[in-house]
């Protein structure tokens, strides 16, 4: 008998284990949400995606979030955000909700996670994605990664190159205009979700989607991806006139054919990318918010003015974040030298000669 209420006992715990385990409500798995990385940009999503799980149904409450370890005066910066809900060090004024949860083990982090979220500068993604195993089955990922590779003679999607490492896991893309810290103010802004799959699109809009920063998806993630990388290069250009002392006018002038040129390198080198992308939050939008705002057209200000080499400007105005643009310049200006496609595309490859080789910034305008 006792044997028999034992047994009964223990197959009770088991069971609720499981269901636990499983996280069930009404017949559906939770989403077990999980970001990795804990920049400027993966702490600003931290504080919307952390808000939004505690009142949505479909996900679960805890939010972890994948920090690389680093000691800020005297002290982890796990422990500080966790035990001050802030990241002192990327985005310092700004609190996340206590369901967000810093974890320096990145294969602990993930552990269980149905939806991971990379934010993280590319450069680290070959070191990282090895080591994260343990996801649910069925695991989805969004890439917040403005960025992209290159490879045999031609770009590489970042979202392609994360697929590519997590056993073929269907990837998304979220680009938009958003500053961080703008973002992690609350200040009113949309972005994009580019999908393959329709419904992981939708669940990511569900995700990240709130008054102050509105969703919509599109069916390319080829092109929504492409914006977020090379609106970088355009940036630059935009640092130049602002170096050179220029107006609005000019500004406008080097953001419709940054834009043009942008849509032309997406078509030349991707199939199914739509021109409707561009009019998105992630095109046109994103665009002009990081001519006017941003780190790159930051530092291509203080390169216009002679104020150091790229190196010395990224580490005097960007504490310890990274610059993008002149990275993804350089590879452009390759590929494009590559395909022997230089002359259609004046303006990437105006910004390469003034950034690389020696060409005056005020040869910015003569296009
Ligand atoms: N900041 C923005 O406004 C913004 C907006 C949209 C998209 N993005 C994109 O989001 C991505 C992440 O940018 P961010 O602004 O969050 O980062 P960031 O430049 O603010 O911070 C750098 C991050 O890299 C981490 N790091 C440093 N060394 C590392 C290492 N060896 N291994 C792993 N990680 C290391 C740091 O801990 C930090 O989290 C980028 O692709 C960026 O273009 C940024």
């Amino acid at each position: 008998m006792l044997r028999v209420t034992l047994f009964s006992a223990v197959l009770a715990a088991a069971s609720a284990t499981r269901l636990e385990s499983l996280r069930l409500r009404g017949g559906q798995q939770k989403e077990k949400v999980c970001i990795i990385g804990s920049g400027n940009w993966g702490s600003a999503i931290a504080k919307i995606v952390g808000r939004n799980v505690l009142d949505r149904d479909q996900f679960e409450d805890e939010v972890t979030m994948w920090v690389f370890q680093e000691n800020v005066d005297g002290k982890n910066l796990t422990d500080i955000i966790n035990n001050e809900h802030e990241n002192v060090k990327y985005l310092p004024g700004v609190k996340f909700t206590d369901n967000v949860v810093a974890d320096p083990d990145l294969t602990n982090a993930v552990q269980g996670a149905t939806l991971l979220i990379f934010v993280l500068p590319h450069q680290f993604l070959g070191r990282i994605c090895p080591q994260m195993t343990g996801m649910a089955k069925g695991c989805r990922a969004v890439s917040l990664i403005k960025g992209i590779e290159f490879e045999n003679g031609g770009p590489v999607l970042i979202s392609n190159l994360i697929k590519e490492n997590m056993n073929g896991m269907d990837v998304s893309v979220l680009m938009g205009a958003n500053v961080a810290n703008e973002v992690a103010q609350d200040e009113f802004c949309e972005s994009t979700v580019g999908f393959k799959s329709k419904a992981n699109g939708e669940i990511f809009q569900k995700l990240f989607d709130c008054p102050t920063f509105r969703i919509g998806t599109i069916n390319d993630v080829a092109g929504v991806e492409l914006c977020g990388a090379l609106k970088n290069i355009v940036a630059l250009g935009a640092g130049f006139c602002d170096g050179l002392g220029l107006g609005g006018n000019t500004k406008a002038a080097i953001i419709r054919i940054g834009l043009k040129e942008t849509a032309k390198f997406a078509k030349m080198f991707f199939s199914g990318v739509q021109d409707d992308t561009f009019m998105e939050s992630c095109g046109l939008a994103d665009l002009v918010t990081t001519c006017f705002g941003g780190r790159n057209r930051k530092c291509a200000e203080a390169f216009a003015k002679g104020e150091g080499t790229w190196d010395e400007i990224e580490a005097k105005l960007l504490n310890g974040q990274k610059l993008q643009g002149t990275i993804t310049a350089k590879d452009v200006a390759t590929v494009l030298k590559t395909k022997g496609k230089e002359a259609e595309f004046p303006l990437f490859m105006r910004i390469h000669e003034i950034a690389f080789e020696g060409k005056a910034v005020s040869s910015i305008i003569d296009l």
